[in-house]
């Protein structure tokens, strides 16, 4: 097996890992959305993000495509994780908002790191072309965990005027 070929297939598996990361993605934004909704900049922030997650994980199955590999393993695949994520459910604890804002930067880091992992596989499997689908999802990841990050203060201030509502 020639290195092109290895680093092809690792590259490949990376595909189907991001995948199955941004489905993670969309079911958790989807389970966290309803309460979310005292917070209407960051619900709507939430909302866009989540029809760019749709967006990323269509794109890295078009890469997947492009490359021969099958679609509909995939899909099941997907399917499994989004019940996986439904699955989570939390009773109310006040401040669980604050901390789904902190797993999401978490999240949005990790993400950020994958497609910088991808875009190197991606040259070392002869994948270049690729390049500027993946910087384009990365660039997005990027975004939305900076708007997150600079708007923690604003976050806090909304839920102190919620609890003392
Ligand atoms: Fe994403």
């Amino acid at each position: 097996v020639s290195n092109v070929k290895q680093a092809m297939d690792t590259y490949l598996n990376g595909l189907r890992n991001q995948h199955a990361v941004e489905t993670q993605a969309i079911g958790t934004i989807q389970n966290e959305l309803p309460r979310m909704k005292a917070y209407p900049e960051l619900h709507s922030k939430m909302e866009a993000d989540h029809e760019r997650s749709v967006t990323q994980a269509a794109r890295l199955d078009d890469l997947l495509e492009k490359h021969g590999s099958k679609k509909s393993l995939l899909k099941e695949a997907v399917t499994g994780a989004v019940a996986t994520v439904a699955g989570f459910t939390h009773a109310g604890a006040g401040d669980e908002v604050l901390k789904n804002v902190l797993a999401a930067i978490g999240f949005k880091a990790y993400e950020i790191s994958s497609y910088k992992v991808l875009l190197a596989l991606a040259d070392a499997a002869g994948a270049g072309d690729d390049k500027p689908i993946l910087e384009q999802s990365m660039k997005e990841e990027q975004e939305m965990g900076d708007w997150l990050g600079s708007h923690i203060p604003s976050f806090v201030d909304a839920y102190l005027a919620q609890k003392s509502a």
